[in-house]
């Protein structure tokens, strides 16, 4: 049986409200902290479990501590500093960030951690609000083995995919490949479904008989018929895909790896937000092509 711990888990968002209530339905005894208060009050009255008032309180004495925020700076917030986990945590604890971010800030955390005597994890995830809600998260961590053997079993709790691809910073370097792939892959998805439309095909009968072939993929499979229906308004949002991207091409800049459709694609994105659908799904490329 998986050991039970006391753990902490920051940040209550799309993501990590159903990840924490996840490690509380698997037995932990789990203490949460959020920004907003009110989205802490909901998920303990949920789950159980308690709240803190900072991440520095919520990660006291824990064994384990969790984050799941928006960006490098949102992490640097909540980590960093005299409220900040870090300042609460105890020596030989660990920390798992599950914020899409840079490598950049995954090192510089990992050097505050260590320079504490504490362990860090950089682990994103992949899976949408569907993968974080059904516990079927594929989750990329980068650092130490012995810190991730700790922490896989609890990772597990919402996982059905969760590896170590090398030191600090190669969860996030992994995860900048993952969005690598689908930006161009959703971009020819919205080009052959707006064909399909203007050759007066029909479009779902098009996604049924090609999804069986080679052009078939987890975009065609979950979105083709949203965007078919002109539908965007749920999600994995723009706003999102553009901090990705921009890590992404930021990366890149210092690898030399060559993005020119990354490249567009980000900028089809930079249209969607002039639109108004910074929130809308990463599938809403497609509404340009309607439009234009
Ligand atoms: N949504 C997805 O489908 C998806 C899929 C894969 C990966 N991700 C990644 O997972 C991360 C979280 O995404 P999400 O969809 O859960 O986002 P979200 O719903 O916007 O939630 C963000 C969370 O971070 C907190 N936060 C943000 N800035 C903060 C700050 N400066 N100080 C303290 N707390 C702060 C927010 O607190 P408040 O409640 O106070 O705002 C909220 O709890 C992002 O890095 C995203 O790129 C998301």
């Amino acid at each position: 049986m998986t050991t039970r711990f006391d753990l902490a888990f920051i940040g209550l968002g799309v993501m990590g409200f159903p990840m924490a209530g996840h490690l509380a339905a698997a037995g932990h005894r789990v203490t949460v902290y959020n920004r907003t208060g009110a989205r802490a009050d909901a998920w303990v009255a949920k789950h159980g479990g308690a709240r803190a008032p900072t991440p520095a309180a919520a990660a006291s004495g824990k064994a384990l501590v969790f984050v799941c925020v928006g960006n490098d700076d949102d992490l640097r917030s909540v980590v960093l500093g005299q409220q900040g986990a870090l300042a609460g945590m105890s020596k030989g604890s660990l920390l798992v960030d599950h914020t899409t971010a840079s490598a950049i800030v995954a090192r510089e955390v990992s050097a505050a951690a260590r320079e504490r005597g504490l362990e860090f994890l950089d682990a994103p995830v992949s899976g949408g609000q569907a993968g974080a809600e059904n516990g079927k998260l594929t989750v990329m961590v980068g650092g130490d083995q012995g810190p991730f053997d700790r922490a896989k079993p609890v990772i597990d709790c919402y996982a059905r995919a969760c590896m170590l691809m090398g030191p600090v910073g190669a969860g996030q370097l992994t995860k900048m490949v993952n969005q690598i792939c689908i930006a161009g892959l959703v971009q020819g998805l919205a080009e052959g479904l707006n064909f399909a439309q203007r050759a007066g095909l029909d479009g779902k009968k098009v996604v049924e008989v090609i999804s069986k072939g080679a052009a078939q993929s987890w975009q065609m499979d979950n979105r083709a018929n949203t965007m078919l229906d002109g539908k965007f308004e749920f999600g994995f949002a723009v706003n999102w895909m553009r901090k990705d991207l921009r890590i992404s091409l930021e990366e890149a800049r210092q690898n030399g790896a060559r993005l020119p459709v990354a490249a567009l694609v980000d900028q089809f994105y930079a249209q969607v937000q002039a639109r108004g659908g910074g929130r809308w799904d990463t599938s809403s490329l497609m509404q340009l092509l309607a439009n234009d």
